[in-house]
């Protein structure tokens, strides 16, 4: 059953990995995408907001193509569409935007069709977009995800991450591509370092659910990937050595980067000077940075209702960062 009103989805932001926990953690982050789709007589797409500039308007459109791949799965014909998006998730960023933008696409395609696919069957085909299920996991059911991937099919837990956490992100202006970033990791590694990044992972997931904020600091090192990384982000190893003693609860590399994500328990009194703290690093190093406190995001891909008879903007005024 097509509904003839369309759909409008929401979908978060995420970070991946939290340090050690490399393609199998994720996180979702209060900063959001837009997607409303509607079947239509002829494909017309319209992007909003300055993180959409140089992305297609036409039918190589990701998030075209993704809904495609859901009605040729439920075995439906819909080859034209009415597509409004507006993100205002930074893009090659570390923060998920291609996660995102494939979540929203599925989800909002699946509802648009009356959701014949569960969610489950949605993860896997996010993941085998993606490639790991840490970004899209964390997008589509929200809070905090592990997950593993057999290249097939996604397992996960969602958790609800601590209620005292808050997330600052320092987000350089370079952008840096998940491919970019893969390519300086080593193919093999030690067993020691293995070792040490499955003993962190571990400890991390536990304390993030239980609240053990002390531990998260040292939980969440890394010998993976993020060593490797830091050649492509000025700044990246002083700050990980080093933000802990100016109020972080603990740090990583966001994804593949450039975003460095800091946790903060949400009544820190040295929020200021974690910030500050931050950017003088990233400054020094001349890299033009901003800095946004976000919350772990409990909503993964929601549905608001039916795609806007108006502009996109006009039905999301308010909710929008820029
Ligand atoms: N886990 C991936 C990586 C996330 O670190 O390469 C990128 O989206």
């Amino acid at each position: 059953m097509i509904r003839p009103e369309g759909v409008c989805v929401r979908v978060p932001a995420s970070t991946a990995n939290l340090g050690p926990g490399f393609d199998t953690l994720g996180m979702a982050l209060s900063l959001y995408s837009w997607i409303g789709m509607k079947a239509s007589d002829e494909t017309v797409i319209r992007l909003y907001g300055s993180e959409m500039e140089g992305i297609p308007t036409d039918k190589k459109n990701l998030v075209y193509q993704v809904a495609q791949m859901v009605f040729r799965e439920a075995g439906i014909h819909l080859p034209e569409l009415e597509i409004s998006m507006y993100s205002d998730i930074p893009l090659t960023r570390g923060l998920g935007s291609s996660a995102s933008a494939i979540v929203g696409a599925l989800y909002a395609a699946n509802a648009l069709i009356g959701s014949p696919l569960s969610e489950a069957r949605l993860f896997d085909m996010a993941t085998a977009i993606e490639d790991h299920p840490d970004n899209v996991g964390a997008s589509l059911f929200g809070g905090l995800i592990t997950a593993i991937w057999d290249g097939e099919h996604a397992d996960y837990i969602r958790m609800q991450p601590h209620e005292d956490l808050e997330v600052l992100v320092v987000i350089p202006e370079f952008q840096l591509s998940t491919s970019e970033a893969r390519k300086v990791l080593p193919d093999k590694i030690s067993r020691k370092d293995a070792v040490y990044n499955i003993s962190r992972s571990s400890l991390l997931v536990a304390a993030l659910c239980q609240g053990r904020l002390d531990l998260i600091s040292r939980a969440m090192s890394d010998r993976l990937h993020q060593p490797y990384r830091a050649e492509l982000v000025p700044g990246m190893a002083e700050i990980l050595d080093h933000a802990a003693e100016h109020g972080a609860l603990g740090i990583a590399l966001s994804g593949a980067g450039p975003t460095l994500l800091a946790l903060a328990h949400r009544r820190s009194g040295r929020k200021e000077e974690l910030e500050a703290y931050l950017l003088n690093t990233m400054k020094a190093e001349g890299i033009r940075a901003s800095v946004r406190w976000l919350k772990p995001s409990s909503e993964g891909a929601r549905l608001l209702g039916s795609m806007p008879s108006g502009s996109l903007l006009e039905m999301i005024e308010g909710e929008i960062h820029t």
